[in-house]
């Protein structure tokens, strides 16, 4: 028979930063539900790739002293032996993506040039003015009503006026149709409060048209037909999902077969792109829309974004090495329901490899293979008494694939892991209820004790193999322990009890999920979090060295008077996203307010220099740190333990001279 086919996506990942824990979620799930259907007989495609350009990109590799295409090579193919990027991320977690676009390949960007000139010509893509709201990081244009309490309303960060010629698409052109996408289709995007928030947030608000071009920047698509402009990144980004089986270009020739996408996985704060300007951009193209967008939760830490800090590792390289790839999947869905946000830490994570897997699933199937090895010899002979006793059991283990099938269509993860370990659980209850080691005291009971067994190794079949698209490699090596074979260990076979020949012969082999003593691992945790602290100080100083100025130099009182430096009083401070090192502070100096970007982010927190008066260097050229601008330096001395101390003036009135 014909294999239907099934088309699922991940957003494509910024590769500015290396990705953390909260990146994984999504490829996670997205890699559960194609193993899924890949399990149930679908020809499954499943794309994953990398979101390349854009002024952040830009700036980020004018810092590191290299192209653009350098910096995103490196961070997406990893160095030399292709270590340490994110495809070598996606192998190790055992991501089994079918195709992985790059925006920088050849052929996405000369498709993107055409769908853009073919949305000009047709006078859905014009030229304009755009004034507005920016966010810098977000690289978002926001209209004032939009901002929440004047910051931007995706990462409340601070946005600032801007205005530059650009192009437009008429968004506003298809709200009606936009609006009626939603009524008519209220399972189009998941969950529901999503396409609720969508509805009362933007649509109803109507939709204003959508800049889709930069001249500010170069590290983008060029418009073919206005070269000075590129195309911003949605434009750029949201096509990939279709030039990656080849619209507009010759590389790829599965469109027809997998368009339209059967899901777009992606995080909620872009839910806003995915369901209303990329359907709008279809429509413009005249394109079928994707069967479905979810827009899944966040991965906080103690209620706060994600980042290296408060002791928690949020390293999935080092998370995966430590406990190994298929617990973490595990628990990345079993732990968080898909559409809600939840706090990730170490603590959580240890709990539930020790609860469920090692518990529950890991003893299940230790003491199941013991056991027919102890009281058979590996074998079960086929003369085997059944008992009511044993009905629910079984009832139980014959149901589970229907239950599991219908969560899993909703993307109900957390509840199709939950219905199975039910069964798990209720296994592990069968074994005290039967209490095989007492049957095995007498010869007689041996049919009956057999038949105990099958049960047992027949509820761990039907359970592994569902498991399998979650914790894959773990669900093989179970199979081989009660020794299915491939073919019984299949979507078909999962929903028929009594799939095991009666004298099936087990394997015994290693220990699947070992215990992990929490308390001891949580103070290696973070004696591992200080010493990479020390590193990072120790590099910070590394690298503050090889800034200053060569030693023995002598300058005269003419160089030095050249150096205006004036005391500043600090009036707000926080950290610069994504930047382990540095500071944004805001100044008084005298009547004159600025913005100052500092390195001393390991040494004070930002509520430690607020009120404080400190010496700025007033006449330094502006700079960018982290595409943040600097308007100045403060002085600090160089700490013995590689920090640093501010030098404070407490007491001097702002933009007083220092001489
Ligand atoms: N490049 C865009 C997507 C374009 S898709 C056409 C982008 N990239 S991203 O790298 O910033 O984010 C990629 C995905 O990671 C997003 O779906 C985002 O929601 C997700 N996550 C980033 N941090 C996350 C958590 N802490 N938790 C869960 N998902 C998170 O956006």
């Amino acid at each position: 028979m014909e294999k239907k086919p099934f088309y699922i996506t991940t957003p494509i990942y910024y590769p500015s930063d290396k990705l953390h824990i909260g990146h994984s979620y999504c490829t996670v799930a997205t890699d559960v539900m194609a193993r899924y259907k890949r399990f149930q007989g679908y020809d499954v495609m499943f794309l994953t790739g990398t979101d390349e350009h854009g002024q952040k990109i830009e700036d980020k590799a004018r810092e590191a002293g290299v192209t653009p295409k350098q910096f995103v090579d490196r961070i997406v193919e990893g160095d030399e032996n292709g270590q340490g990027g994110i495809k070598s991320l996606w192998k190790l977690m055992n991501i089994s993506y079918d195709r992985f676009i790059r925006t920088t390949d050849d052929y996405h960007v000369k498709s993107v040039q055409k769908i853009f000139e073919r949305l000009k010509n047709q006078g859905d893509i014009y030229k304009s003015v755009y004034k507005g709201k920016y966010c810098k990081p977000c690289e978002s244009f926001w209209t004032e009503s939009q901002l929440v309490d004047g910051k931007c309303p995706d990462c409340g960060r601070e946005v600032y006026d801007a205005e530059e010629e650009a192009y437009f698409f008429r968004l506003s052109k298809y709200s009606d149709r936009i609006i009626k996408l939603f009524e008519e289709h209220p399972d189009w995007l998941s969950p529901a409060s999503r396409a609720n928030e969508m509805m009362n947030n933007f649509i109803k608000a109507g939709l204003e048209d959508t800049c889709v071009s930069r001249t500010t920047f170069s590290w983008g698509i060029p418009v073919v037909s206005d070269p000075k402009h590129v195309v911003y990144v949605w434009i750029d980004a949201l096509t990939n999902y279709i030039t990656a089986l080849g619209y507009e270009n010759d590389q790829y020739n599965d469109f027809e077969r997998f368009w339209p996408a059967d899901v777009h996985f992606v995080g909620k704060e872009i839910v806003r792109f995915h369901s209303i300007l990329w359907p709008a951009m279809l429509m413009a193209l005249d394109v079928p829309l994707p069967k479905k967008v979810f827009g899944h939760g966040w991965l906080l830490l103690d209620g706060g974004k994600m980042s290296k800090s408060k002791g928690n590792v949020v390293d999935p390289v080092v998370l995966c090495e430590r406990y190994g790839v298929d617990t973490l999947r595990y628990f990345l869905l079993r732990e968080f329901p898909f559409g809600s946000d939840g706090v990730f830490s170490n603590e959580a994570l240890i709990a539930r490899i020790n609860a469920d897997l090692a518990n529950d699933l890991g003893n299940l199937v230790s003491r199941t293979v013991a056991m027919v090895g102890k009281y058979f010899g590996g074998t079960l002979p086929t003369e085997q008494q059944a008992d009511p006793m044993d009905d629910e059991l079984i009832a139980m283990a014959s149901g589970l694939r229907d239950t599991y099938e219908k969560l899993m269509e909703s993307y109900t993860f957390q509840a199709a892991l939950v219905e199975t370990f039910k069964v798990i659980s209720r296994a592990n209850k069968y074994i005290d209820e039967t209490a095989p080691w007492v049957l095995a005291k007498d010869e007689a009971n041996k049919p009956r004790l057999a038949r105990v067994m099958y049960n047992l190794l027949e509820t761990i079949r039907i359970c592994s193999s569902l498991l399998t698209p979650f914790i894959p490699d773990s669900a093989e090596k179970i199979r081989q322990q009660i020794g299915a074979t491939e073919e019984q260990f299949t979507w078909e076979t999962a929903g028929v009890y009594g799939t095991l020949p009666a004298d099936v012969t087990v394997h015994k082999g290693e220990v699947l999920f070992p215990r992990i003593d929490l308390k001891k691992e949580l103070e290696e945790l973070e004696k591992q979090q200080k010493k990479a602290e020390k590193a990072a100080k120790k590099a910070a100083k590394a690298e503050k060295k090889q800034e200053k100025a060569p030693e023995n130099v002598i300058i005269g009182i003419e160089d030095f008077a050249k150096v205006q430096l004036k005391t500043a009083l600090v009036t707000a401070c926080e950290p610069v996203p994504k930047s382990d090192k540095l500071l944004k502070l805001q100044v008084e100096v005298g009547e004159e307010k600025r913005q100052v970007v500092s390195g001393i982010a390991m040494c004070y927190k930002p509520e430690e220099l607020i009120g404080k008066t400190v010496i700025l260097v007033s006449n330094l050229k502006p700079a960018k740190l982290r595409g943040v601008e600097s308007q100045g330096m403060i002085l600090a001395a160089d700490a013995p333990d590689g920090g640093c101390k501010v030098v404070f003036v407490d007491g001097v009135p702002s933009g007083t001279t220092i001489r």
